[in-house]
This record gives structure tokens, sequence and C-alpha cells, in this order.
């Protein structure tokens, strides 16, 4: 029985979102996406409220959101990429559960996101330079968050949700 709530870190493409899922139905836990909440309570979604408040005002969402979840019956939480970036956030993860970041390379996260229409902070030409440079500046904070971390580059979901499951489970 997993009695704390897992939070999914990591970067855009990672698919956290797409673990989250899979890895609720594997534990019997409700799912959360923290993107998704936001937008919910803001009633605009994350284009808007960053054309709005800018990213300051979306990591505060995000922030208030965390805050909300504290407490909360054990569930999976799938978070955005830059969570990590306010030192608050990173506090409420790691008291508030256990930590996985889902690590993958900018190859991977190019492919992933190629189509992508719904994050501000690829609707530029130069997406890889900025994955590139999200990456370099965020990795050292998924590393020192997280107390497991999954590859997602190679092999399929079964394997890394079983990775995940033994991890939290002791096995
Ligand atoms: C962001 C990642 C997005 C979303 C927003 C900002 C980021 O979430 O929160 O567009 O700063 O990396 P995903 O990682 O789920 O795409």
């Amino acid at each position: 029985m997993q009695s704390r709530t897992i939070y999914l870190i990591g970067p855009m493409g990672a698919g956290k979102s797409t673990i989250g899922r899979m890895l609720s139905r594997e534990l019997n836990l409700p799912f959360l996406d923290t993107d998704q909440e936001v937008e919910e309570r803001c009633g605009a979604d994350i284009p808007w409220i960053f054309d709005m408040e800018g990213e300051a005002g979306f990591r505060q969402r995000e922030t208030s959101v965390l805050e909300i979840l504290q407490g909360e019956p054990p569930q999976i939480i799938a978070t955005g990429g830059g969570i990590v970036m306010k030192e608050e956030n990173r506090r409420l993860m790691v008291s508030g559960g256990f930590v996985v970041f889902l690590q993958t390379s900018v190859a991977t996260q190019m492919l992933r996101t190629a189509k992508d229409k719904r994050r501000p902070l690829l609707q530029r030409p130069d997406r890889k330079q900025v994955l590139t440079d999200l990456y370099k500046i965020r990795e050292p904070l998924y590393r020192q968050t997280a107390d497991l971390v999954v590859c997602t580059d190679r092999g399929s979901p079964r394997q890394v949700i079983r990775e995940i499951v033994e991890a939290v489970q002791g096995g």
C-alpha cells in the first residue's frame, strides 16, 4: 500500500502525464496534473496566463496549487517542467511526498514536443537552444529535489513504472 504522494518532476516531454496516469492505475491512487489544476482554478489556459501575468505569475499559481495539495490523501502528481525553479516549490514537494525525476535527453524532448502549440516557452524557432538552456539550469534542481531518478529515453513506460513502484514499495 502506497502511503505517500508521488510527485513526478522533469522537463517538458519527459512523459510526466503519461507515466503519471499509468502509475495512478497501477497503484490505485488518484492522478492530478498541476498544469491542469492551475488552468482549472484560473479559468484560463497556460498561454493566456503567461501573456497576462508572465512566467512569474504562473509560478506563483503553481505554488498555490502545491500548497493546497499538502495534507491531501496520497495521490500521483505530474508537475510542470519549471516547477523546480522556485525554492518554495521544491520544499513543498520534498516535505509532501516522494519525488521522482523523469530524466530525458534534449533529443527526446525535441521529438516529443515537435508539434507543440501549447507551451509558451517553446513557441520559438530556436526550440533546441531553449530546451538545452533550460536543461542546464534545471537539471541540478531536479536532481537535488528527487528521491529517485528514472530515465525515460529508453525502455517502455511499463519499465519506468516498474522502477518507480519497486522504489516506493521498497522492492
Ligand atoms: C513549463 C512546462 C509546462 C508548463 C508551462 C511551463 C516549463 O509543463 O508548466 O508551459 O517551464 O518547463 P510540462 O512540463 O508538463 O510541459
